[in-house]
């Protein structure tokens, strides 16, 4: 039957952690006792405030089409937000608001990748980018790193991968898988590095900034001559626990926001009213309200980076953020556990779901294939269970 659907969607691959998510409920319905760790969302709702803000918008009948780009008062209370937190002077006209952050990335590829142009994904990358960049004909170059670089590139690395063809670098911070956090000076020598390749554009994604354990972010478009070559996108979904809600933002140059809009309003149109509405109270908010759920993650973090050092063969550096832990499992590699033979990540993880009934995902989903990942984003008495059954099974 695939020889019906078109070449785009035949080159293109599943989201890996959507599909182990979906093998995990599989199983669960089949009336296994599974652990999901697989999945990217917070287990916590959406804050009340958000959600007042939310009924109101429908009470006062926000029922109507949306501005392409996302309503005037949302794209301000954005610019006071990047202001506030990331002191990045944007005006109005800077702004797209998408359905998530994820189409935001899928217009910046849209809109800026020619065929055959060249994007630098410091590896591990979150999922998506390599298939949206494909999907734009782009070509995905994959800077690796390891868990001794606490998974960042160095400038050297960075230098290496630029060719005439390179058009942009995409990468997050804290990075999802990797929970990896750029500090102002190891962003300011890779600005640095970009220097001298002026036309070079940087996708800075910061949907986890807040779930930062460091104590300090920065937006790479905060170092002095990188705002103008610079696309900073962000989103509510992490953060405010808000992933159904499917609201991402951009701040870029004007003429990339005006593509993108360009772009999306051929595609989906504006963003969903209600939940712009209820955005609007989420990014006014003052971080401080999210307190109670980063320290959680925090803990959550402390426990799961103990309870894995404490397993022989693993090794994991501590991520400064975000809500997941990546151990380089390379060490099993070519053991025999329990009659099945660990080749690779992906052999490692299904191995962990037959036999210890723990959901994960291999690195290889994320450029990376010495890892797994896993996420913390659940109870601590889940967690503690999920890696015991874990260590179990690796004995
Ligand atoms: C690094 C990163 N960027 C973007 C997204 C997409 O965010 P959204 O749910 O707003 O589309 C995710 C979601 O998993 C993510 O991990």
């Amino acid at each position: 039957m695939n020889n019906f659907l078109s070449d785009r969607i035949n080159k293109l691959s599943t989201s890996q952690t959507l599909a182990m998510a979906a093998l995990a409920r599989e199983l669960k319905n089949q009336g296994k006792d599974i652990i999901s760790l697989s999945l990217g969302e917070p287990d916590f709702n959406t804050p009340d405030f958000i959600k007042e803000a939310a009924k109101k918008a429908i009470d006062e009948n926000y029922s109507t089409y949306t501005p392409v780009e996302g309503y005037a008062e949302l794209k301000e209370a954005i610019c006071r937000k990047f202001k506030r937190d990331n002191n990045l002077d944007y005006k109005p006209s800077n702004i797209v608001v998408s359905t998530g952050a994820k189409q935001s990335l899928y217009n910046i590829a849209q809109v800026m990748i020619n065929e055959g142009d060249e994007v630098i994904l410091p590896a591990p990358y979150w999922v998506s980018y390599y298939e949206i960049i494909k999907m734009s004909g782009g070509i995905p170059v994959e800077v690796p790193t390891s868990v001794e670089s606490d998974f960042k590139i160095t400038p050297a690395q960075l230098e290496a991968a630029i060719t005439p063809k390179t058009k942009m670098i995409w990468y997050s911070s804290p990075c999802n898988p990797s929970g990896s956090v750029y500090s102002r000076e190891e962003l300011t020598a890779l600005a640095k590095v970009l220097e001298k390749y002026p036309n070079i554009f940087i996708v800075s994604d910061e949907i986890y900034e807040h779930i930062n354990f460091s104590g300090t972010f920065c937006s790479v478009a905060s170092i002095p001559g990188m705002f103008d070559r610079t696309i900073t996108v962000n989103g509510v979904a992490k953060a405010f626990a808000m992933t159904g809600w499917r609201i991402g933002y951009i701040g870029a140059p004007e003429f990339i926001a005006k593509a993108c809009t360009k772009m999306q309003g051929q595609v989906t149109s504006g963003a969903n009213s209600i939940a712009q509405r209820a955005t609007i109270a989420a990014v006014d908010a003052d971080p401080s309200v999210l307190n109670g759920m980063v320290s959680a993650f925090k803990g959550r973090r402390d426990l799961v980076v103990g309870l894995i050092k404490e397993i022989p063969g693993l090794k994991l550096n501590t991520p400064e953020g975000a809500f997941y832990v990546f151990p380089d499992v390379s060490s099993y590699f070519g053991k025999t556990l329990r009659g099945t033979t660990i080749n690779n990540a992906d052999d490692f993880s299904m191995y962990l779901l037959g036999e210890a009934n723990v959901a994960t995902v291999t690195g290889d989903a994320f450029g990376n294939p010495n890892c797994i990942r896993i996420s913390y984003a659940t109870s601590e008495e889940i967690l503690t269970e999920a890696i015991r059954r874990i260590k179990e099974v690796l004995a």
